[in-house]
């Protein structure tokens, strides 16, 4: 099995405030990984770990290693940009750019230095295909995306994620503002994506965990309790406090 990230000993602290404490685990490539737990634990934190967004915060410190396809990306010299290229990010609340749909897709890309008319077309196509948007907006690319409703709003996030070409997606609970029929739409763009992309997705839905998740991990208080296969997780977990979390004792 192709494994994506090693997650070796980190422990991640804000200012003296210890968040994550010495996880360790692995995160195969091409499978929807579950993060659930309650308020708090360190999800958000553990998320950003894997894309250095956590180095823009002021007083954060990591220890331990956190190695994508083999390489430590919090060595000195590791590619930042590159990085964030490779691994890219969905957010709770969709922030579309106040221009119109068309052009939200194209902004990374160009930037980017991807100019093409053609290639920039294909990439819109491909990328609202992918993200389970493209027939319910192919007829007004060029209106705003601010008259998007808040589930399609996050497909379009999603879409503009894709259209980086990343290899790894990570979603911090893309579907908390949404209804059932938006979040149905995500999850089933997720699962098609997976073939090939690895996705992993916090979630304060554990319910959307045990749909979607190929793996699930299990974070209480800064602590990775539990990790494993999702129908091992939900049906005969190892710990109490999983077994409590998902039972919804607690949470
Ligand atoms: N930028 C920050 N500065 C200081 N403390 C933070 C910051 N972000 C999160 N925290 C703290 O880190 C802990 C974990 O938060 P977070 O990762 O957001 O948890 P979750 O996503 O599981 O709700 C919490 O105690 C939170 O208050
Ligand atoms: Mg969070």
């Amino acid at each position: 099995m192709n494994i994506k990230f090693h997650i070796q000993d980190l422990n991640f602290y804000f200012n003296n405030n210890k968040v994550l404490k010495l996880i360790n685990f692995e995160i195969p490539a091409n499978i929807i990984l579950g993060i659930i737990g309650p308020s708090g634990s360190g999800k958000t934190t553990f998320l950003r770990a894997l894309n250095r967004m956590n180095d823009l915060e002021s007083g954060s410190r990591i220890e331990g290693q956190i190695l994508f396809d083999g390489e430590d990306i919090y060595s000195s010299d590791y590619d930042v940009v590159a990085l964030r290229k490779r691994v890219g990010m969905v957010f709770a609340m969709p922030v579309p750019l106040p221009m119109s749909i068309y052009d939200n897709i194209v902004y990374g890309p160009r930037l980017s230095g991807v100019n093409d008319k053609k290639r920039l077309d294909v990439l819109v196509e491909k990328s609202l295909t992918a993200a389970y948007l493209w027939d319910e907006v192919k007829d007004r690319l060029k209106t705003s995306a601010m008259r998007l409703s808040g589930g399609q709003q996050q497909r379009l996030c999603l879409a503009r994620v894709l259209a980086m070409e990343p290899e790894v997606i990570l979603l911090d609970e893309p579907c908390s503002g949404l209804d059932p029929i938006s979040t149905a739409k995500i999850e089933d763009a997720l699962t098609e994506l997976k073939k090939e992309y690895t996705i992993i997705l916090v979630t304060n839905n554990t319910k959307q965990a045990a749909r979607v998740s190929d793996y699930t991990a299990f974070f209480l208080m800064g602590d990775l309790i539990e990790v494993g296969n999702t129908g091992q997780i939900f049906t005969s977990p190892n710990k109490t406090e999983t077994n409590d979390y998902i039972t919804g004792r607690f949470g």
